[in-house]
């Protein structure tokens, strides 16, 4: 069936289709590639690994403008690396890189793990826990420590709450909106006031860490970052590891659906740690999409691409594409053990080169950050998964399971509560 608007728009398919929109369209019609209206506006839609390639060439693409503006207002921000091209791009992304270093990121999965210590302790005593809240606060406590952000524990609970809000409003109209850009504009006041501590010097975080980085950044003319724009990119380190507590709940959830994968982590071995993380990654919708704007014009695939048309490219339907996976919808994690997916065709994060483009910065934390969360699940926690509404609708951006995920009977492996 097809869900047109007499405008020949596709916002009703859109709406019923969410996540699978773009996937069950070109599945329909044969194609990697078509053109509809969202909202009234225009919009070429491209999906599959061949499509990725072309969406990811700087040549043909450009992010100046491309992202919609209610999602700057929310998740995103303004003037952050997100909307650079070119030479600024790189100055700026190079930036987030050198913070990504293995001994950096094996910092971050170590204060991650003692947080994760230190709330087991507290759940113990808790009837139950609701595990995203639980761990969107454990990894604020552990992101602002190693980005040398300091967080008195009265105020973790709102930092974390306003990330949640902006992760939250991505897709969202009226009251999840309006707190996603609440929660915005009181996060940006606060990092911009960090961002002129450090420069004053009346805060002196290590300089490696990711508030120093980024409040003595120059871009490419020599000049610091504007006070605002250096609080946005702040942020951009922050809310997106708080982020990463949607892919632990999922990964917990896995581990409740489909206990045949489970089992196949008994052995404790990290290689099948981080098949069963790819196979999260890929199978759980996050990301639907990737926007950019087409830079000159060009045809592809008998399609006309015209300078300035608006273009997404399908995160979620490309990780499910059967050209690719054979069966997408069957969670299993040894496919990765013979193949890894490359960096068209696998692109929970995005795809191409993190260096060179737009794919994200924190993609290599998300997956450090997912496997110690893995391991601390499976084998330094018991819990049970009492009956509730596990279902994820992929008519919610972000989606989750709606339950957030309960777990009771918390206790600490081999330890007694008490
Ligand atoms: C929670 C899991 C995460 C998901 C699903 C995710 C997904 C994405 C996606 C889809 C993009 C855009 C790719 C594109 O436009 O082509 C992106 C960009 C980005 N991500 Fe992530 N991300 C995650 C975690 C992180 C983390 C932990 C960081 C922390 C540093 C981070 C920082 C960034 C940055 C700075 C960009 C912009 C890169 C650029 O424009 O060059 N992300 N991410």
């Amino acid at each position: 069936m097809t869900t047109h608007s007499p405008f020949g728009d596709s916002t009703l398919a859109f709406v019923r289709d969410g996540y699978a929109f773009i996937l069950r369209r070109s599945e329909r019609d044969h194609t990697d590639v078509f053109t509809t209206r969202l909202l009234l506006m225009p919009f070429v839609c491209l999906r599959g690994e061949a499509a990725a390639e072309v969406f990811y060439d700087s040549e043909r693409f450009e992010r100046r403008g491309a992202a919609p503006p209610r999602a700057q207002k929310t998740l995103l921000g303004e003037g952050g690396v997100q909307g650079l091209d070119d030479g600024a791009h790189q100055v700026r992304k190079g930036m987030f890189m050198s913070l990504m270093t293995p001994a950096r990121l094996r910092d971050l999965a170590n204060l991650t793990t003692a947080q994760w210590h230190a709330a087991a302790v507290k759940w113990e005593m808790q009837p139950q826990v609701i595990l995203l809240d639980e761990v969107q606060e454990l990894l604020c406590r552990a992101v602002c420590r190693w980005a040398g952000v300091p967080l008195r524990a009265a105020e973790v609970h709102l930092r974390t709450a306003d990330f949640a809000a902006m992760i939250d409003s991505a897709g969202a109209v009226g009251v999840r909106h309006w707190r996603g850009r609440l929660g915005r504009a009181r996060a940006e006041r606060w990092a911009a006031g960090l961002i002129t501590q450090v420069r004053a010097r009346t805060l002196t975080p290590d300089e490696e860490t990711a508030l120093s980085v980024i409040a003595h950044h120059r871009d490419g003319s020599g000049a610091l970052l504007d006070e605002h724009t250096a609080a946005v990119e702040l942020l951009n380190v922050l809310r997106p590891t708080v982020a990463v507590a949607l892919y632990v709940v999922f990964t917990a959830l896995a581990l409740h659906d489909f206990p045949e994968a489970a089992r196949s982590l008994s052995e404790g071995r990290r290689a099948a740690r981080e098949n069963f993380v790819q196979e999260v990654r890929r199978f759980y919708p996050f990301f639907p999409f990737a926007a950019a704007k087409v830079r000159r014009d060009f045809e592809w695939r008998g399609q006309q691409f015209l300078r300035g048309q608006r273009t997404l490219l399908d995160l979620y339907g490309t990780n499910h594409d059967r050209r690719t996976w054979g069966d997408p919808e069957t969670f299993r994690p040894e496919r990765f053990q013979k193949r890894k997916g490359n960096a068209y065709n696998f692109i929970p994060q995005g795809g191409g080169d993190h260096f060179q483009g737009h794919r994200c910065a924190g993609e290599w934390m998300t997956i450090e950050l997912m496997q110690g969360a893995l391991r601390f699940l499976t084998e330094e926690l018991t819990y049970t998964v009492p009956p509730q509404n596990l279902r994820v609708n992929l008519r919610r951006f972000p989606a989750r399971p709606a339950s957030r995920l309960v777990l009771r009977d918390v206790r600490r492996s081999g330890l007694t509560a008490g």
